[in-house]
C-alpha cells in the first residue's frame, strides 16, 4: 500500500509557494493514494513562537488545507504535538543520525545564521523529528517543495542507518515528490530568494488569506526588468521566470508554452492576466478560509478526528519499532 506523508508548519501565513509547491499537488493525491497531512507544531517551536499565535496558526493553516481541498473525511489532517509517538520515534532516531549528516544540512545553518553556539538543539534535530514523523506511518512517498529535498535524503540515510543496524527491511525508503510547474516560488520582490512566510515585506509573498484587491495590487508591484517581452529564462531574467512559473502553475500549463504565449507583451499585459488568474484560483480558497474560521469548532473537530486515526496507525508502529530496538 502506498502512502503519503507531508507536513506543513503553523507558523503564519500560507502563502502561494506553501499552496503551488506543496498543497496543491497534495490536493490532487487524494485520488491515488492513503494521504496523511501533518501540521507540525513541533517544528514551529524550533524558533521562537507566541504561544496564542501557534494556537491559531495551527487552526488556520488546517483551515487552508481543506480551503484547497483536503477532504478530512478521506484524508488524514491532524496536528503533530497530539500524537506523541512522533517525539519518541525521534528519540530513538536521534541514536542513529551521526552529527556529520546534520552539519550538512543547508537549513540549519541559515535558520541558525552566525550565532552557530545560540541555535537550540531542537532547530539542530528538526530533520530527524520530520525523519520520524514519515517512518512512524511507513509512508512510501513525500510530496514536498524543493527546499525541503535535503532533508528527505537525510530521512532515507536514517532508514538505511536503522535497517543496517536490525539487519532487515523494516522501513520502507521514502520517495520524494517534487511535483507541479512551480516547485520553488520565489519572491515577489526578489527574483533571487524563495517565497518565505518569514519575509518582512508583505508585498514579496501573497498570501492565501489575501482578498482579490490586495492580490491585484501584490501582483502589480511585483518587481520586473527592463526586457522587452517575456521570457523563461533562470539565469538571467529571476522575475519574469518566477512569474511565468506562478501563472503555469496555477493554469496547470507547462511554463514554456506561457512563456511562448506572452513572448512579444511586457510585464504590464502580462501582470493584468496572471493577476486575474491569480485572483479567479485563490480568492474562492480565501473565502473559504474566512468562512471556515469563524468557528473553532469545526476546526478542532477535524483536528481531534485526524489525532485518532493517526495515532491508530503510530502507536502499534510505534510499538513494533521498540521491539526491534530492544525497548520492553
Ligand atoms: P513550510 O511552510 O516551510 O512548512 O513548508 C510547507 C511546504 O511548502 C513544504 O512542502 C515546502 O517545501 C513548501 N514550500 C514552502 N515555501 C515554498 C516556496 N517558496 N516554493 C515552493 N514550495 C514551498
Ligand atoms: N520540514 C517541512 C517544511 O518546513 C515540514 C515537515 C515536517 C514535513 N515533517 C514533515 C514535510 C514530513 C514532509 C514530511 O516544509
Amino acid at each position: 500500500m502506498n502512502r503519503i506523508f507531508s507536513g506543513v508548519q503553523p507558523t503564519g501565513n500560507l502563502h502561494l509557494g506553501n499552496y503551488l509547491g506543496a498543497i496543491k499537488n497534495w490536493v490532487k493525491m487524494q485520488d491515488d493514494f492513503d494521504c496523511i497531512y501533518c501540521i507540525v507544531d513541533l517544528h514551529a517551536i524550533t524558533v521562537p513562537q507566541d504561544p496564542v499565535e501557534l494556537t491559531s496558526n495551527t487552526r488556520e493553516v488546517t483551515a487552508g488545507l481543506v480551503a484547497a481541498g483536503i477532504d478530512p473525511k478521506r484524508s488524514i489532517i491532524f496536528n503533530q504535538s497530539r500524537v506523541a509517538a512522533h517525539s519518541e520515534l525521534a528519540w530513538i532516531l536521534n541514536c542513529f543520525t551521526p552529527l556529520g549528516w546534520l552539519n550538512r544540512m543547508t537549513q540549519f545553518k541559515e535558520k541558525a545564521g552566525k550565532k552557530r553556539d545560540n541555535a537550540v538543539l531542537g532547530l539542530y534535530g528538526y530533520p530527524v523529528l520530520m525523519a520520524a514523523d514519515i517512518l512512524l506511518y511507513h509512508a512510501t512517498h513525500v510530496p514536498v517543495g524543493e527546499d525541503q529535498k535535503q532533508h528527505l535524503e537525510l530521512s532515507r540515510d536514517i532508514v538505511g542507518a536503522f535497517n543496517r543496524t536490525y539487519d532487515r527491511d523494516y522501513f520502507p525508503l521514502p520517495e520524494p515528490m517534487i511535483l507541479g510547474q512551480a516547485t520553488r516560488v520565489m519572491s515577489l520582490r526578489d527574483g533571487r530568494s524563495k517565497m518565505s512566510k518569514s519575509d518582512a515585506s508583505e508585498n514579496s509573498r501573497i498570501n492565501l488569506t489575501d482578498d482579490a484587491e490586495t492580490i491585484q495590487h501584490k501582483i502589480r508591484r511585483a518587481k520586473t526588468d527592463s526586457e522587452p517581452g517575456m521570457s523563461y529564462d533562470p539565469e538571467n531574467r529571476p522575475e519574469a521566470t518566477n512569474l511565468l512559473g506562478i501563472y503555469a502553475a496555477l493554469a496547470d500549463e507547462n511554463v514554456e508554452a506561457v512563456a511562448l504565449r506572452y513572448a512579444d507583451d511586457g510585464f504590464s499585459n502580462f501582470k493584468d492576466d496572471l493577476a486575474d488568474l491569480a485572483t479567479a484560483k485563490l480568492e474562492p480558497i480565501s473565502a473559504e478560509m474566512h468562512r471556515l474560521t469563524s468557528s473553532n469548532d469545526f476546526i478542532d473537530g477535524i483536528l481531534r478526528d485526524g489525532a485518532e486515526r493517526a495515532a491508530a496507525i503510530a502507536e502499534p508502529n510505534l510499538r513494533s519499532i521498540k521491539e526491534i530496538v530492544g525497548l520492553l
